[in-house]
């Protein structure tokens, strides 16, 4: 039997194909290449010593994702497959309700299909975008998502909700996301933002190869202690190791559950750009720049539920965050 990752070859996809691999669960990747590269595949293979089962289709297409239920033998899916840039979410609004939606309502279709009850969904902290308190708690109600990306993420959860008063015997968790950096300690997998890094670490790391000239600080006039904004970031290791805990509770349960995965703690950008330097022994040229459209001052979690009820908590400090994300950076400029 077979775990199925939909988008599996991206960032957070590809670290949990890795994590799975190597609790000996076998998995099977499905993803189109429209926001990852291939070598993800090599990587995962280098790490594990096994290569992950590979489909280069696009989720959305019924007719190739039922010959994978058909070809393969699924007990389980990890959902991560859909578009996910923020800014690009303002700007191309159609395209992500169709991408995110589609693929999203063919899967659950296939899954029916074939009987597969397990779903694991790739959820993100941006539907807390506008509630009233930090740190955000799985009953924070969101007050109106802040961007088309949000909105996405907001309506899936609601679909699955709906299908597991449907049917009884669905296991679905939702894991919501809050801020995924650093990379696997080997260098050999990674995130690759395409074009300029709109997230904040990505960009660092291309400030500190040379790549980018200096880093643009979104606002220093926050009500925060140093004015710039507060995020909870999580190594993408830690969160990978959620999802292989996330799909154990999942196996004892039926229902529809939500899970924060951060790390309960909040850092500044200055913080950040401070940590990135001591750790990598380095300096990042900034400049303070307006408030970026859509950002919130505060946003950390409340991780008390994750720890309580999947066992699982992060593990890993916001000084190997940065010096797992500058490896990374380094490998991709030796290839
Ligand atoms: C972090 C902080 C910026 C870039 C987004 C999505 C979220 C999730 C993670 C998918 C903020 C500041 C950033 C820069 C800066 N993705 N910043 N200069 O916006 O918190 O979350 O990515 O699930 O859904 O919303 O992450 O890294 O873009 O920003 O000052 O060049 O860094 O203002 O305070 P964000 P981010």
């Amino acid at each position: 039997m077979s775990i199925l990752l939909t988008g599996g070859v991206g960032f957070i996809g590809s670290h949990t194909a890795v994590e799975l691999m190597n609790q000996g669960i076998d998995v099977v990747i499905a993803d189109n290449l429209s926001n990852s590269e291939a070598s993800a595949i090599d990587g995962i293979e280098q790490i594990t010593g096994r290569r992950p089962v590979f489909y280069p289709i696009d989720v959305a297409d019924p007719e190739l994702l039922d010959d994978l239920f058909c070809e393969q033998s699924i007990d389980g899916v990890i959902h991560f497959a859909g578009y996910k840039s923020v800014g690009e979410s303002v700007a191309k609004p159609l395209q992500y309700y169709r991408n995110n939606l589609d693929t999203t309502l063919t899967l659950l279709e296939t899954m029916q299909k074939h009987k597969v009850k397990t779903l694991i969904f790739s959820s993100s902290a941006t539907v807390y975008s506008a509630c009233e308190q930090v740190p955000f708690t799985e009953e924070s109600q969101p007050l109106g998502c802040s961007n088309p990306y949000g909105w996405t993420k907001y309506m899936i959860e609601q679909i699955l909700k709906d299908l597991c008063v449907s049917d009884a015997d669905l296991s679905v968790v939702l894991l919501r996301y809050f801020n995924p950096v650093g990379a696997h300690a080997s260098g050999l997998i990674g995130e690759k933002p395409s074009g300029i890094p709109n997230n904040l670490m990505p960009y660092i790391t291309q400030v500190a190869s040379g790549i980018l000239p200096k880093l643009h600080v979104f606002g220093d006039d926050y009500p925060t202690p140093d004015g710039t904004g507060i995020r909870d970031y999580i190594h993408v290791v830690d969160l990978a190791k959620g999802h292989v805990a996330a799909l154990a509770y999942a196996d004892r349960h039926q229902g529809c559950e939500v899970f924060n995965l951060g790390t309960g703690k909040g850092y500044s950008v200055l913080d950040v750009v401070r940590a990135f330097e001591q750790a990598n022994d380095l300096s990042i040229p900034y400049e303070i720049a307006p408030r970026r459209a859509g950002d919130i001052a505060v946003c950390y979690a409340n991780t008390q539920k994750a720890e309580a009820v999947l066992g699982w908590k992060a593990e890993k400090s916001l000084a190997e965050m940065c010096r797992d994300s500058w490896r990374w950076q380094k490998s991709q400029e030796r290839e």
